[in-house]
């Protein structure tokens, strides 16, 4: 190789290296403070593991009480029709979990629902779900729980 051409090449590889670095770089700054990606779903603790809901989704009396708690507590965020866009939480990251989603909603069991209902996030408070053992006994939890798993089969109809 002559030496010019040796100099050229070693010139574009350098470049090649800045431009990578410069696109790190950039990319380490712009990066969101709190992530927005839905949080794997972590299994409960084994204490909640295989807890079963104790009402089924089609008993009418559960539903009401679900979902007066429901009005009452959670919508908020969640929205009226549990699609994650409630009024009071519309900008915070990561969102409210849309109950809508039925690929999301088929992956929680009802020990993991109890468990995040109950505790909230507790690894991760940036996650802004409340820990609602404080302020609901299991009965309450489980209803509003059965009620919020009826949002996938609405949707899922509404679409028909
Ligand atoms: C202050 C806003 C807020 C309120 C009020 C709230 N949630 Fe949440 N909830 C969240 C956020 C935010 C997440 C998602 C956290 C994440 O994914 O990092 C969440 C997640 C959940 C999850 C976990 C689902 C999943 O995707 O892993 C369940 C279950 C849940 N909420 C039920 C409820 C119930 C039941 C109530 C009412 C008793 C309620 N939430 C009230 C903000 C709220």
């Amino acid at each position: 190789m002559e030496a010019r051409q040796r100099n050229r090449t070693q010139a574009f590889a350098t470049g090649v290296m800045l431009a990578l670095l410069a696109g790190a770089a950039a990319g380490w700054l712009a990066r969101p403070l709190v992530s927005n990606a839905r949080p794997k779903l972590e299994p409960p603790p084994a204490r909640y593991a295989n807890l079963k809901n104790p009402y089924s989704l089609t008993d009418e009396a559960a539903l009401a009480e679900g979902e007066k708690i429901y009005n009452r507590y959670c919508w908020l965020c969640h929205g009226a029709t549990g699609n994650g866009v409630g009024p009071g939480m519309a900008d915070i990251v990561p969102p409210p979990t849309d109950f809508t989603d039925k690929d999301r909603v088929s992956r929680m069991n009802d020990g993991y629902w109890f468990w995040r209902v109950k505790e909230g996030f507790p690894e991760d408070l940036t996650r802004l779900m409340p820990a609602w053992g404080k302020v609901l006994t299991d009965d309450q939890i489980w209803k509003v729980i059965t009620y919020e798993m009826t949002f996938a089969q609405k949707a899922e109809s509404q679409r028909k």
